[in-house]
């Protein structure tokens, strides 16, 4: 075992702090050119080591989707957690972690947290984005409030401590060290992978494999490629070749790694056009987002986690019940109708994981979702791609029914939420702005209009109050609730780089008897109108269609 080394950290100095590091829906997320500035990224990570609690003696989590900046990135964290007294690193070959694989080896390891190298679903490569995340002690994502600290502190920061000239090569799995502390480089797919069979049964799962259930997986050339192979290919008996665009790229071979069906058309097209497999799923840069396709069949993320929740008995980690579950606010009510059922709480909480966190570590949720193909549960803090994968493939294996009977089965017992968002995305941010604020001045006023036919029951900006730590956060979205329930909500993104991105969500209730099997865009065609020329969106943005239809 190579011998503890003797190194001693240098204090760099900075000519002046840095302001533009604050993080947003999901960690600090910036051009991959801009973390080449020198200093950038070891600033954010100064002012991270200097913040978390526990960092003198303490075990972090590192590793990363691996896109271009990947290994940079973790060979700085490792020299500069080695300056700050922290006692082990646990990262992995080649760098290559799963954010969900990465909140699990945090738990499992008792680690005060995690550093998290992606940029999630944006582009990456020289050209492209890159992002870290920091995540807390218990595998999610950091607070809001850890967040601010963090922040606070880049805007005052003048020089950072790192040790020099110590790289350690991640090419093999071993143990290293960077003056005192601990490098253990091991594979990170393996734990992920126990934690899933201790989830699901895979016999089950097998079997309807090997029953002409045919998969295509779509890896998109980032994380998920070497947890998919292992997952399905070797352990689940598909056959090679089920896992497509299966090797991390550094530039996720140009693609927009998106799960959805405008970033994944060879997928979309395999399941929704040529209709040649049973089943289709792909995951996002980072591994926690996920798309479900049927034979000929899309399913709506807001559907998805209803599915999920009605169904969960058939998984063996949920067959004695659920605690509760939650979505984000824009998220459609379809798991509402399903908890109500169940005799379970359901939580509307605002957008993004960090939310969930409280409620699953007081045992109040088990099962919860964003309609931003992010499903999850209370076996890591972060959402979860290919769990959500299994479980969907856990269900057709009991139900042993196609994707799209499933959901007309669901429709039928539950009724049906149309749902759909409408993305414009890279709007001039002065525009976007003035969107926003001029329909959030309009609010207060709206009560009792006539909206697409109907009253608007009330019109608010979403605040949230955390049942568990009551901490209050404000100005999560703007929603318009009409008298039957149905939903137009604006929100502007927290993870784009580029200009502002604006979404129009759109949601509406039908009963089980009522029409179930309409196109969800005529279905909302007259919210869509509506929300249109009240906001003015394309008039006052140009654009003549959203980006991105879900
Ligand atoms: C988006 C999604 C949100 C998700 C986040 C991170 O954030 O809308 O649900 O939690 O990415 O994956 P937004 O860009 O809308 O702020
Ligand atoms: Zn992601």
């Amino acid at each position: 075992m190579p011998e503890k080394s003797e190194s001693n950290p240098v204090t760099v100095h900075l000519s002046q702090p840095f302001t533009d590091q604050k993080p947003g829906t999901s960690g600090l997320r910036k051009s991959s050119k801009q973390f080449q500035e020198k200093n950038y990224l070891e600033s954010f990570i100064e002012a991270t080591l200097r913040t978390l609690q526990g960092v003198s003696g303490g075990t972090l989590i590192v590793g990363g989707d691996g896109r271009y900046g990947n290994l940079r990135a973790i060979d700085i964290i490792l020299r500069m957690a080695a300056a700050h007294g922290v006692s082990k690193v646990i990262t992995t070959t080649n760098g290559i972690l799963s954010t969900p694989a990465a909140s699990n080896l945090i738990r499992r390891n008792n680690a005060i947290g995690g550093i998290i190298l992606s940029a999630s679903h944006n582009p990456g490569g020289e050209n492209g984005d890159f992002g870290v995340k920091i995540n807390a002690d218990n595998g999610g994502p950091a607070s809001e409030s850890l967040t601010n600290s963090i922040y606070s502190c880049t805007k005052k920061l003048m020089n950072y401590k790192i040790i020099e000239n110590s790289t350690i090569s991640l090419d093999k799995s071993g143990t290293y060290y960077i003056g005192a502390m601990i490098i253990e480089i091991i594979d990170g797919v393996d734990d992920y992978i126990q934690l899933m069979q201790d989830i699901f049964d895979f016999d089950r799962i097998r079997d309807l494999i090997k029953d002409e259930f045919s998969i295509a997986f779509d890896a998109l050339n980032a994380v998920t490629g070497p947890y998919a192979k292992r997952l399905f290919e070797d352990l689940l008996g598909a056959p090679n070749g089920t896992v497509r665009n299966g090797i991390p790229k550094e530039d996720f071979g140009g693609c927009h790694p998106d799960p959805n069906l405008t970033y994944a058309p060879e997928l979309s097209n395999l399941l929704l056009k040529s209709k040649s497999f049973s089943f289709g799923a792909a995951c996002d840069g980072d591994g926690d987002r996920n798309m479900i396709l049927g034979k000929g069949c899309f399913v709506n993320p807001s559907d998805s986690l209803a599915i999920l929740a009605a169904n969960a008995s058939i998984v063996p980690a949920y067959s004695d019940g659920l605690f509760g579950v939650a979505r984000s606010m824009p998220t459609s009510a379809a798991v509402d109708v399903v908890a109500q059922k169940l005799g379970i709480d359901c939580f509307e909480t605002p957008t993004g994981w960090k939310y969930f966190g409280n409620l699953l570590d007081a045992k109040r949720i088990t099962i919860c979702g964003e309609e931003s193909f992010g499903t999850g549960s209370n076996h890591v803090r972060e959402k979860d791609g290919l769990w959500a994968v299994l479980f969907w493939l856990q269900i057709l294996a009991q139900k042993r029914c196609s994707v799209s009977d499933l959901m007309r089965q669901h429709w039928s017992e539950y009724g049906r939420h149309y749902y759909s968002r409408h993305d414009y995305e890279e709007i001039p941010t002065q525009i976007a702005n003035s969107v926003y604020r001029s329909m959030e001045d309009r609010l207060p006023k709206l009560s009792g209009e006539s909206f697409a036919g109907q009253q608007i029951r009330f019109a608010d900006n979403f605040s949230y109050k955390d049942p568990i730590d009551n901490s209050i956060t404000q100005s999560q979205g703007l929603r318009i609730v009409l008298e039957d329930n149905s939903r137009v909500i604006l929100r502007l993104s927290g993870t784009g780089t580029k200009g502002a991105t604006l979404r129009v969500y759109l949601e509406r209730f039908v009963h089980s008897n009522g029409k179930l099997n309409q196109d969800p865009q005529l279905a909302l065609e007259d919210l869509i109108n509506e929300i249109d020329s009240l906001a003015q969106i394309k008039l006052k943005t140009g654009f003549t269609k959203p980006t991105v239809i879900t």
